[in-house]
Formats: structure tokens, C-alpha cells, sequence
């Protein structure tokens, strides 16, 4: 069963079984299977954030489970759930339908809401922990359905408990946000955003001016995967210890950096370009030419093994130059 469809890359990789499920029900039974054939389990929300680099030797699961359901917190507040298999931009356009806020820096995202918290999805100065109230899971190991809380989920930049100790007995079901009604935090600090706004003419933004802002960045320099096969930055931001920024800022006077406490992070973009990756095509592959954190699957051809070893070659000449062990941010399966 060819996986090209479900994966953002466009990864011509096979599983040996499929299935797609829309309720908990659906979900054990396809687990049951699983156990009683002895298959390995390979979970597909949006296929946004996967590199498939061999074919899957197991079950694949689709996770179809739609559904927003909201309730009222307070005269300011509102609770909104949506299950795991809401795509995530449409559920950000519908919260800002009805004028809720706490999404909007967050607008076009690639992905499903089901793997928002997976790696705390983050963009122009939110992460979806800022906004977060809890998530439905079925444990794996008890098939029971548990609740994780903001503290539980342990996010971090890029990373959760799902990452970490957790990851592989988990599968998310849904997501409960804590969002504005009236009285909008409207955040517009992020230089493009800044920036974008004035371009726009626009002095006093609504939530909804955010959105259109965000939508703008990103249509101007990340490539829309329906177009062009990618799963958004390949790469984390990297953070390295403050003596080794200074030492690096004598040799490299423009690095750019954004301190934290005692730790800097650098941007890997910035890194990745003066490697001279920017743009750069191997065979299938290339750096994104607007941005380098983006590798894309240039001719639509790209088999996973390609763009993994492109992305081991760029760690390789980040490290040599500049000291610094990229991280990469998408699942290797
Ligand atoms: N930069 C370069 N060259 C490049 C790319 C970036 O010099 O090729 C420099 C930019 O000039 C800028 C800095 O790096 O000064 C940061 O660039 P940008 O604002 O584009 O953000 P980023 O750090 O590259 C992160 C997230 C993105 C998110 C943006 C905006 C990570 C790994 N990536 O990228 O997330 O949209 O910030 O908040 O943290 C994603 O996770 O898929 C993703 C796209």
C-alpha cells in the first residue's frame, strides 16, 4: 500500500498494511489486529512531520477522527476540543471564524491537530503550550483512555512527554485549547510580523490581521507542500552555551543568536546558508531557496533515503564549520 499520499514529503514508501479509523472504537480494533499478527504500529496524522526512508514492514494507521466541540470557561474564555484528526490550519480558521483567540500566530501550520502536541508546535512567538489545556490519549500499553495536563505534556521548544519517556505508547485523540473571547492577546513582536503589519498599513491589529500576517510570511518563503514535497523546518533551531557563541561571534561576526539565560539559540537556517546550502539540488533534493531549513523533494522523485543522506551531508559541513550537531526536528521511520 503506497503511503505517497499521507506523507508531506511525497515519499513513494509502501506499508504492508493500512487503515484508516475515525473513533476510539476503530482505533483498538485495528490495535487488536496488530497484536494478533505481531505487526509493528506506524501512526499517520497529517504526514507533515515524517521522512519515510524504507517501506513499512507493519500496520499503518490513518488517524481520521474529526469533531470540535467548545464550552464555555468564563465571560473571556472558552474550552476548545477538536479531535486528533482535524487537519490543523482549517480548525485555526474556524477559532477565528467565530473571533477566539490564542491561534492566530499559529495560522497555516501544516499537520493535524492530533500531532500538535507532539512537538509543541511553534511559530512567530506562540506555541501551542501557551494555549493549552489538556489532551485525550489511548495508552497503548493498558488500552485506556487517559488525560494529560499542560505540567504532564512537559513541553519544551519542539519537544513533549510524546518525544521523550512517552513516545510510542501514546496515541493522541484530542485537544482542549484555552482561547480568548473578547479580550485578545494579540501578539505582534516577531520582527516579520512587525513588519508585515506596516506593510500592510495596519496600526491596531485584530486577531484576525495577525492570521492574514502570518499567511502572508509563510506564502512568501516556505514552499506549499501540495506544490512541492517538504515536512516545513528539517532541522531544530540548535542551542549552544554562551562561551562557545562569543567564541564563535570573533570568528563569524554576523551569527545571530537570541540568549536564553545562559544558553543561545542559533537560527540553523542562518548556519545551513553560509554552508552554502541555500538552494542547493542533489539529484531529487534540494535546500529550499528562500529557506534553507527547508528541504525539499525538488522533483517530486525523491525517495527517503535521498533526502535523509542530504540532510546528514548538511549536518556534517554545520559541524565542520561552525562546531554544531544540527538536531533534526522530523521523524526518521
Ligand atoms: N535565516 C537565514 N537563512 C535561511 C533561513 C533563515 O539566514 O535560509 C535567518 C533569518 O534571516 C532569520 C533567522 O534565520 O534571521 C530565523 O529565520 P525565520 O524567522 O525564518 O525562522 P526559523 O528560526 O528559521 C522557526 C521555526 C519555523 C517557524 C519560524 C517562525 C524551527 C525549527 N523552525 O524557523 O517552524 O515557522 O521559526 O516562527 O524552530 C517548522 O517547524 O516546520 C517551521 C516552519
Amino acid at each position: 500500500f503506497s503511503l505517497q499520499p499521507y506523507n508531506t514529503f511525497g515519499v513513494d514508501a509502501n506499508a504492508k498494511y493500512f487503515t484508516e479509523v475515525s473513533n476510539t472504537e476503530e482505533l483498538k480494533a485495528a490495535l487488536s489486529y496488530s497484536t494478533s499478527h505481531s505487526l509493528p504500529l506506524l501512526f499517520l496524522g497529517g504526514g507533515s512531520n515524517i521522512l519515510l526512508t524504507k517501506d513499512f514492514d507493519g500496520l499503518a494507521i490513518k488517524l481520521n477522527l474529526k469533531g470540535i466541540s467548545e464550552e464555555n470557561f468564563s465571560d473571556n474564555e472558552v474550552f476548545v476540543t477538536a479531535k486528533a484528526g482535524e487537519n490543523w490550519h482549517e480548525f485555526v480558521m474556524y477559532c477565528l471564524h467565530k473571533n477566539y483567540g490564542g491561534l492566530e500566530n499559529l495560522s497555516l501550520i501544516p499537520g493535524n491537530v492530533g500531532t500538535s502536541p507532539m512537538q509543541n508546535i511553534g511559530a512567530y512567538g506562540t506555541e501551542i503550550k501557551d494555549i493549552f489545556v489538556s489532551c485525550q490519549v489511548l495508552d497503548l500499553e493498558d488500552l485506556e483512555v487517559k488525560t494529560f495536563n499542560l505540567e504532564q505534556c512537559r513541553f519544551g521548544y519542539r519537544d513533549s512527554i510524546f518525544k521523550q519517556k512517552g513516545k510510542g505508547r501514546y496515541v493522541i485523540l484530542e485537544v482542549t485549547f484555552k482561547l480568548t473571547r473578547k479580550e485578545h492577546h494579540v501578539k505582534t513582536e516577531y520582527g516579520a510580523i512587525t513588519s508585515e503589519l506596516k506593510h500592510l498599513g495596519i496600526e491596531n491589529p485584530t486577531i484576525q490581521d495577525v492570521s492574514q500576517a502570518v499567511i502572508n510570511i509563510r506564502q512568501s518563503k516556505l514552499p506549499d507542500p501540495k506544490e512541492i514535497g517538504n515536512a516545513g523546518s528539517f532541522f531544530k533551531n540548535p542551542t549552544i552555551p554562551l562561551a562557545q557563541f562569543e567564541a564563535l561571534q570573533q570568528k563569524f561576526e554576523n551569527i545571530q543568536g537570541y540568549p536564553n539565560g545562559d544558553m543561545v539559540k542559533v537560527p540553523a537556517g542562518w548556519l545551513i546558508e553560509q554552508c552554502g546550502w541555500k538552494g542547493k539540488q542533489i539529484g531529487n533534493v534540494a535546500s529550499h531557496k528562500l529557506q534553507s531549513l527547508v528541504i525539499i523533494n525538488a522533483t517530486g522523485k525523491a525517495s527517503g533515503k535521498e533526502i535523509f543522506d542530504f540532510s546528514t551531508d548538511i549536518i556534517n559541513s554545520v559541524k565542520e564549520k561552525f562546531g554544531i550537531e544540527l538536531e533534526r526536528e522530523v521523524n526518521i521511520i
